[in-house]
């Protein structure tokens, strides 16, 4: 996952030469097509922390290959199901054309074991996104894989660039990555994960004990290597099921540069947020040389366990120093950030105004927004053009990141121009707090909005905005 701009040469070149399969891929000119060839497959995933186990891959790792391509270009992307159940891909935070979507029922009929599918689109906005699975869990069994779109101008001032996809893992008892078993939806047995369930109904979330740094669990983690003067970019992407991170790198500051992909205005923190389905790219110049670690606070259920080593070149070889959790820390909020250019917002009163309370929890596995549980839930109808707001209310005790498809939405803040409010895909709404945005119906179709953590979301925490006359991939309303 590491590149320098020298190897980045290299696979320009081998691209060039036509031998690019497998490579990592420059990114090529708007209007070329990027092929990429991915199998959905059952692997033995080794993260380098316990014996090897069975879960899902795309082409023998999770996570997958590293898309990259130029903004404006065409992605192809041909799926081949390899695995005994159905399974698709979504495109996170891509404002896709519906049908290439990849949620199962919604937007397309799941990919049946051993057949194929072909995802076609324009890749626009630039920007750090990721994509996964939509069937079932199988985002948690390992089916995810960093998507990065390049600007169509080479931006840039950054001597090195890393992708770091954060996952969390059930590890057995005594250590190790050992498979603790349980039945995933539709039969077959799974490692790497465990979950209780009413017979039937939707799972409750797994104990997690393994956090994983592009798939690798800390001592065993990639270190990040830098010399003294680099100006480093991270692109950090929170593929974790149910797990949110508070991470700081100790002996420097992360200076936030764009936040779901979207750029902000730069401004240094001690530390920064990632929730489920939310990616954070920072940037830190390296002045400060030693061996330090990249770490997650320790908020009592393990996420200290995910860390990098950030080691500079020449330095002597000992532990890396971990940062300290202390008060007075600056955290990087919502509110503490804005759009990095202002970026046209329709004023005035939205057209549609829906309230989205969030409930459930409490030992039951049912997450409802409205009261309802999907696909029991209400339709959120909206027309071509309008100002859409969306209120939620959490009355639960529990955090969700609610992600819509298929739009990028605004966070309000009457603290800035809505010019300047943050353009996101994915917005945490804390427990017991109100949360509220907006996005203009722009990309007619009928379109998932759920809680990123895959087990509310399995729980029920999801509905559909539908544009009316919008068809269906099955002919109609779904
Ligand atoms: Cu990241 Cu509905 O998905
Ligand atoms: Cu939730």
């Amino acid at each position: 996952m590491i590149f320098t701009r020298r190897r980045f040469l290299q696979t320009s070149l081998t691209a060039l030469a036509g031998a690019s399969a497998g490579l990592w891929p420059w990114p090529g000119r708007a209007g070329q097509i990027h092929q990429v060839e991915l199998t959905a497959q059952e692997s033995l995933l080794n993260l380098g922390a316990g014996p090897e186990f069975k879960a899902y891959s795309f082409n023998g790792q999770s996570p997958g290959p590293v898309i990259r391509v130029r903004e404006g270009q065409r992605l192809r992307v041909s799926l081949k199901n390899s695995l005994p159940h159905p399974t698709t891909i979504h495109w996170h935070g891509l404002p896709v054309p519906n049908p290439m979507d990849g949620v199962p029922q919604v937007t397309q009929a799941a990919v049946p074991p051993g057949g194929r599918f072909t995802y076609q689109f324009t890749a626009r906005p630039a920007g750090t996104y990721f994509y996964h699975s939509h069937f079932g869990y199988q985002l948690d069994q390992g089916l995810y894989g960093a998507l990065i779109v390049e600007p169509a101008r080479a931006a840039g001032g950054w001597d090195r660039e890393e992708v770091l996809l954060l996952a969390d893992w059930v590890l057995a008892d005594g250590g190790g990555a050992a498979p603790v078993r349980r039945r995933p939806p539709g039969g077959g047995m799974m490692g790497g994960m465990t979950a209780r369930s009413a017979p039937g109904g939707p799972l409750l979330e797994p104990y997690y004990s393994g956090y994983a740094v592009n798939g690798r669990i800390y001592p065993a983690v990639e270190p990040i290597r830098v010399k003294r003067g680099d100006k480093v970019r991270l692109r950090l992407i929170n593929a974790s099921s149910a797990t949110s991170y508070d991470l700081a790198l100790a002996g420097h500051r992360l200076t936030v540069i764009a936040l779901d992909g979207q750029p902000v205005t730069p401004a240094a923190f001690d530390v920064v947020r990632l929730a489920m389905g939310e990616r954070v790219d920072v940037e830190f110049v390296a002045d400060n040389p030693g061996a330090w670690l990249l770490r997650a606070r320790d908020t009592g259920l393990g996420e200290s366990g995910l860390a990098v080593p950030v080691l500079y070149q020449g330095a002597a070889r000992r532990r890396p120093t971990p940062p300290r959790f202390h008060q007075g820390l600056s955290l990087a909020t919502y509110w503490d950030l804005a759009a990095a250019a202002p970026r046209a917002h329709p004023a005035g009163e939205p057209a549609r105004w829906h309230r989205q309370v969030l409930g459930g929890g409490m030992r039951s596995p049912y997450w409802s927004i409205n009261g309802r549980v999907h696909p029991d839930s209400e339709r959120l109808a909206v027309e071509p053009g309008d100002k859409v707001r969306l209120s939620y209310f959490n009355r639960s005790m529990m955090p969700h990141p609610m992600h819509l498809h298929g739009h990028f939405f605004r966070i309000v803040n009457h603290r800035l121009p809505p010019e300047r409010w943050l353009v996101k895909d994915t917005a945490v709404v804390e427990p017991m707090r109100r949360l509220d945005i907006e996005f203009v119906a722009d990309n007619p179709g009928h379109w998932f909005h759920h809680c990123h953590n895959l087990y509310h979301m399995g729980g029920g925490m999801a509905n559909l905005v539908i544009y009316p006359g919008a068809r269906g991939p099955f002919g109609g309303e779904t």
